[in-house]
């Protein structure tokens, strides 16, 4: 199991040492979490936050895009560092073409979606993503609690990559705890992200341990 700790539950006057904590313990991603007020009802990082973390661990850089246009701000987050670019499928009115834009730029490309989207409107995009992330909370804050619809959608993905050799991974997203997790992974997630369960741990190198053993 791969395992992204979101940095919205980090404290962000140590930042860097909070990520090299959660890389010391075997994280694999980092996720991050950005929101523009607009789409979301909350407001987080940009790029300038996470930019001066890059070379300094070797983590997977794993930005979670709750804007609206992605399109506009995809550069500035791959010059920054990202490695993977999720933008949400309700965020955007031509869906190929947001998908092709932050490939031609050079990262991978994910697409999520909100937990009321039906899942099979992105059936005729599974073959052009890396990641499909699940929401399994209401995008916005950290700490709410998981939705358990998340899971008919994971195993929906699971199914179709399996007929149809797909190669995304399935990343689920939104109040994964120890339970959570494995609901998950039974489902046929194969990225947990985490961040009250991994930043708010009193043992934060079992929390992931925890997880990826999975
Ligand atoms: C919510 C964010 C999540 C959030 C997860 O909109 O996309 O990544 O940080 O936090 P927890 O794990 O606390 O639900
Ligand atoms: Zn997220």
């Amino acid at each position: 199991m791969l395992v992204a700790p979101s940095i919205l539950s980090a404290d962000f006057s140590q930042l860097l040492t909070e990520v090299k904590e959660v890389e010391s313990y075997g994280a694999d991603l980092l996720h991050i979490d950005v929101m523009d007020g607009h789409f979301v009802p909350n407001i987080t990082i940009g790029p300038d936050v996470y930019r001066n973390l890059k070379g300094q661990v070797n983590l997977v850089f794993d930005v979670h895009l709750m804007i609206e246009r992605p399109m506009f701000f995809a550069k500035q987050f791959i010059k920054a560092g990202a490695d993977i670019v999720t933008f949400h499928y309700e965020a955007v009115s031509d869906v190929a073409k947001t998908i092709r834009f932050i490939r031609n730029l050079g990262s991978k490309v994910g697409i999520s979606i909100r937990p009321k989207t039906d899942i099979v409107l992105l059936e005729e995009y599974l073959d052009d993503v890396d990641i499909v992330l699940v929401m399994s909370v209401e995008p916005g804050f950290s700490g709410q609690t998981f939705m358990e619809s998340a899971l008919d959608k994971i195993r929906y993905l699971s199914d179709m990559k399996k007929q149809n050799n797909y190669h995304y991974l399935i990343e689920v997203d939104g109040g994964i705890n120890e339970q959570t997790a494995v609901m998950a992974k039974e489902a046929g997630a194969d990225i947990l992200v985490a961040g009250t369960y991994i930043f708010k741990a009193a043992d934060r190198k079992a929390a992931i341990e925890g997880l990826k053993k999975l």
